[in-house]
């Protein structure tokens, strides 16, 4: 593990901008971004050996751009072990293989589809709420609330049995432990220790197949268009993606909400536009990496082949020349961001992701008088990933 100490036992990572290397620097970007931006949207950093795109345009043409490669978790040392399965994913993947296995999920997370599980989000979020409130009204909102509410979501729609959510929760440490690169390749890593996570995906996918339920793994064994690898690997991927990116959405709501004091006296009917706001102005996943294929051109840099390119979604979300006042919040803005990527890669779970946040967040607004976030908050320490480790609250639950 390649890391770098930034004091108070806070960990970041070594392949960081020096300026995300600090606590102030990995909670707020912004101030790099538009020191970054204002010179040029495209620069290459020679201490990382990295190109870092900062512009909207750029960032979106690089999302875009079929030259900028997914990096794929196996390589030549590795292609044996769990990484070779986990790889099936769609989120490694690029080209034919990639359309054909998204088009197929895709039929389950249109809105159409998700809208069934609204009661059960509404159902989940209740009884976390009255969990976390059990031993008192100031708790941290990240570990009693934001991190285990989507993943129980999420693990129901996909068919993961309630009761393995520690096994998930370890499952989920060990992966980003075993790919803790950030921006730098994945090898040497030790893929072995997922192995527990290809075995009990595998059956699942086998259990279902003998005995079908009401889930997602279920209804694509049904549809008889995919392998059980595919299934199983995106499984385990729905998961891993549908969880740390909406436990940053919620983080930041909360602080965002409170920051500016629009918790008390939010319209309810509003949280769906304010949600959006959120998300340019505070983007959970504020970068990611691509290699590049041949010599690709992104703004006015040529960038040779195989190089790794960074296209910060976060920096491009405060882009001047696309959002007026970019660095201030407007609730009411409705801005047309790019919080859940572009092109062929746009994130999947997105209706998911927003019908999920509005449920939860009116449950909160119902439930909660008033929630004001302590100063003792601790920022997520990768830069790509923009949250809390720690946001230590003080609620008001309302009477019953
Ligand atoms: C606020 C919450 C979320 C945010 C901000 C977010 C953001 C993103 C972004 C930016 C990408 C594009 C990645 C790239 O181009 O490299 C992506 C892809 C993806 N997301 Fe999300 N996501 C969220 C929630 C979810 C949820 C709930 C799921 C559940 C299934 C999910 C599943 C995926 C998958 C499978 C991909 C890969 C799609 C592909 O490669 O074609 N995401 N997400």
């Amino acid at each position: 593990m390649s890391e770098a100490s930034a004091g108070d036992d806070f960990e970041v990572y070594e392949s960081a901008p020096t300026p995300l290397k600090t606590k102030a620097g990995l909670h707020d970007p912004f101030g790099w971004y538009k020191k970054m931006r204002s010179q040029s949207s495209v620069h290459y950093d020679s201490q990382r050996e990295v190109y870092d795109v900062f512009g909207f345009q750029q960032v979106k043409n690089g999302l875009q751009n079929d030259y900028l490669a997914r990096k794929s978790l196996a390589d030549d040392s590795n292609r044996t072990t769990s990484f070779s399965y986990i790889d099936n994913a769609i989120v490694w993947m690029d080209g034919t293989q990639h359309n054909r296995s998204k088009g197929e999920f895709f039929k389950y997370f249109r809105p159409g589809e998700i809208n069934e599980f609204e009661n059960t989000i509404r159902e989940l979020t209740t009884n976390q709420l009255d969990q976390a409130v059990a031993n008192g009204t100031d708790f941290d909102f990240v570990s009693e609330i934001a991190e285990p509410l989507p993943l129980r979501v999420i693990m129901r729609m996909v068919g993961v049995p309630d009761d393995d959510l520690d096994k998930v929760i370890e499952w989920l440490l060990t992966f980003r432990e075993v790919t803790y690169s950030e921006f730098s390749d994945f090898d040497s890593q030790q893929p072995e220790r997922l192995s527990n996570v290809v075995d009990y995906f595998s059956d699942l996918v086998d259990s279902r197949r003998a005995n079908p339920q009401d889930d997602l793994i279920s209804k694509l064994i049904a549809d008889e268009e995919l392998d059980d690898i595919t299934i199983g690997s995106n499984a385990f991927n729905f998961i891993l993606a549908g969880q740390g990116t909406l436990t940053s959405l919620l983080a930041n709501s909360i602080y965002i909400l409170d920051k500016f004091d629009y918790y008390s006296g939010i319209d309810q009917s509003q949280v769906d536009v304010v949600l959006e706001e959120i998300l340019r102005y505070r983007s959970p996943l504020q970068a990611r990496a691509r290699k590049t294929d041949r010599q690709t051109q992104i703004g006015d840099m040529s960038i040779p082949q195989c190089e790794t390119v960074i296209l910060w979604i976060g920096s491009a979300n405060r882009d001047p020349d696309v959002f007026e006042n970019p660095d201030t919040f407007i609730p009411e803005r409705n801005p047309d961001h790019i919080a859940f990527g572009s092109g062929s890669h746009t994130c999947i779970g997105a209706p998911l992701a927003r019908l999920e946040a509005s449920i939860i967040l009116k449950t909160l607004f119902d439930y909660f008088e008033d929630i004001t976030v302590r100063d003792s908050y601790i920022p997520l320490a990768k830069p790509s990933d923009l949250g809390f480790e720690k946001l230590p609250v003080k609620t008001e639950p309302k009477e019953p």
